[in-house]
């Protein structure tokens, strides 16, 4: 996610801009930049690369001497991280500069009647069209300018913005991504986290959705979108600076599962168009998709997991055969695609060695691959004919929780498209199934609100030795997740399976007082679970069980139960595994591990 730092004031700012930035780098980024107003003019400089970088171009900010300027490290979304696509960005005198975190959605609309007017571009990026909107809204009052462009774009931003015929003023707004205002003795800052500013005041200023905010050196004043000014009191700091920067969460995965809700947000809105699904990026006309005969999902991991659920969600919805390989098993095993398949990769990182030689493999026997992918520019982005980006963000955290969440999104969405081209489901399903993915972010948000629940009874299991995960359908998708997720981060030993399977074999594992992990969203296999259950626990198992709320007879069965909002079955996975990540979580800190480095992962497996 990029970072964006600002400052005016009486000290020098590229400085205090740089060392903001370096406060930003958990947040993950590829390039960063900085423009200064040097008393005449706007100075740019920016590189692709680690902040080192811009700091050894700038000799440490001197040779960017100034008061004022905006500094960003980008975290590429739309375009490669390259020198050109980095943050700032400008009009054509570079009399106006920008800097931006989010995504302008309606990009491409504005850019292409922006060239209809004679603006030129030099990047690929969403940013830039708003440098140039601003040019040309601005008749010399930058307010005015400012409030007309809100008016156009839509999406998230927070936006640090300069003009040359403005020295003594900075602008900021935001809109459903994160800023904050700072404010002190030697001038006013703005920035995307209290990190980047801590040093230099604890005084800070929230900015809601849509506040433009002025600064000067002394002063700064809030207004809304039509320029209507606004008081606000400022808030004390009182973290320290490690606590902030995870945003006062005690490990990133904590954050980061916070994060979901707006993940999935980010991932399924932009694709959601008139209750309609519009994936342009499949780069593929109706009649080519339903021509597809046959899918092959490949991918390692959690990636592997979501494509298991892609498997039962795409049959289920589309009626089209998938077929789910491990990567690293996909790769040897001379895998056989026949005409008319199509292959897809999942994968956060999009650097998996796995993953990427999967990918290769297809292509070179000539098959078209699409690629499910978090970090725009990584390999698996570069070599996949066609890529589907979640939209999740950098995931710090080595267990990944909301990369895997966007996932089980993007799989939804090409499933439904699949399900309308090919006929599968009929108006009034798909608008019901349109109805449920959008309910999906409160939903996550309701579960994400009870942990207190899930955090006690974790409590009791910091000193279990096996840990079972049981389900059918789709839920045997989730609980190889939730067993993932308990092991990688605790190290208790854990073992998903299909719950008909179980007495083949691993029942001889279940002891008295066992913890079985029974998850049980599908309403066509509500009693064949129960009996499962009944299995286990006529062995002595304790059983947690994870079900939709309404299905109280399952208490009958389940020592304890965690229910979760009503959804379509095929969605369940995206709220059943809230609770198992909360579980896995808490088991590991009441252990004490880790949480965010477990021993012996690695958060981008490039080895295979
Ligand atoms: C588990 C986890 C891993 C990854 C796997 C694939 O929490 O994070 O299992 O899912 O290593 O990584 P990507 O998605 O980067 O290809």
């Amino acid at each position: 996610m990029c970072g964006i730092v600002g400052y005016i004031g009486t000290k020098q700012a590229a400085p205090i801009i740089l060392d903001g930035l370096s406060k930003l780098e958990y947040r993950g980024y590829d390039s960063a930049g900085m423009a200064i107003y040097d008393g005449e003019k706007i100075n740019i400089q920016k590189s692709v690369g680690r902040l080192k970088v811009l700091e050894e171009l700038t000799h440490a900010g001197a040779t960017m001497p100034g008061f004022a300027g905006i500094g960003h490290t980008r975290w590429a979304t739309h375009g490669i991280p390259n020198d050109v696509n980095s943050h700032p960005h400008f009009n054509a005198q570079a009399t106006i500069s920008v800097v931006h975190n989010g995504i302008i959605e309606n990009y491409i609309a504005l850019k292409n009647k922006l060239i209809k007017k004679g603006y030129q571009f030099v990047s690929d990026t969403d940013t830039e069209v708003v440098a140039q909107l601003l040019d040309y809204y601005y008749k010399g009052n930058p307010m005015e300018a400012i409030t007309k462009v809100l008016h156009r774009v839509e999406g998230s931003y927070a936006l640090g913005i300069m003009f040359a015929e403005y020295p003594d003023q900075l602008f900021a707004v935001r809109k459903d991504s994160p800023l904050v205002v700072g404010k002190s003795e030697d001038g006013c800052f703005i920035a995307s986290d209290v990190p980047a500013i801590l040093k230099y005041t604890r005084t800070v200023y929230y900015a809601e959705n849509q506040e433009v905010i002025q600064l000067f050196a002394d002063r700064l004043q809030f207004y809304t979108v039509d320029e209507e000014p606004i008081e606000k009191e400022p808030v004390t700091i009182e973290w320290d600076a490690e606590a902030a920067e995870k945003a006062g969460y005690e490990h990133f995965m904590l954050k980061e599962m916070y994060e979901q809700p707006k993940t999935v947000t980010d991932t399924l809105m932009p694709r959601l168009k008139n209750n309609d699904i519009v994936i342009d990026e499949l780069q593929m006309r109706d009649e080519e998709l339903a021509a597809v005969k046959k899918i092959h999902i490949v991918a390692c991991g959690s990636a592997y997991h979501a494509g298991v659920t892609g498997k039962y969600v795409l049959e289920g919805i589309a009626r089209i055969p998938v077929e789910v390989d491990l990567a690293s098993e996909f790769r040897y095993r001379n895998p056989i695609l026949e005409e008319g398949a199509m292959v897809i990769v999942i994968s956060q990182s999009g650097e998996t060695a796995d993953t990427l030689a999967a990918l290769r493999e297809s292509k070179a026997r000539g098959f078209k691959v699409l690629g499910i992918v978090n970090v725009v520019g990584s390999s698996i982005a570069r070599e996949a004919d066609s890529i589907m980006y979640t939209w999740a963000g950098p995931e710090i955290a080595v267990a990944t929780t909301k990369a895997y969440s966007a996932q089980l999104i993007a799989l939804y969405l090409l499933a439904m498209k699949f399900a309308k081209v090919r006929k599968t489901v009929s108006e009034e399903e798909f608008n019901a199934l349109i109805f449920d993915l959008k309910r999906l972010p409160e939903q996550i948000e309701l579960l994400l609100s009870n942990k207190e629940k899930i955090q006690k009874f974790a409590n009791r299991y910091i000193g279990a030795k096996d840990i079972f995960f049981i389900g059918r359908g789709i839920d045997y998708a989730i609980s190889l997740e939730g067993s993932l997720k308990l092991k990688e981060i605790s190290y208790i030993h854990s073992e998903a399976y299909a719950a008909g399977e179980l007495k083949h074999g691993t029942i001889s594992l279940i002891e008295e007082g066992t913890l079985v992990t029974a998850v049980s969203t599908q309403p066509d296999l509500y009693q064949k679970s129960i009996s499962n259950m009944v299995e286990v626990k006529a062995r002595g198992a304790f059983i947690l069980a994870v079900t939709n709320v309404g299905n109280t007879e399952i208490e009958k069965a389940a020592d304890y139960v965690v229910y979760i909002p009503q959804t379509n079955q095929y969605f369940a996975n995206s709220l059943a595994i809230i609770p198992l990540q909360l579980f896995g979580y808490y088991v590991a800190v009441g252990k004490g591990c880790d949480v965010d480095k477990p021993r012996n992962l690695a958060k981008s497996v490039t080895v295979e």
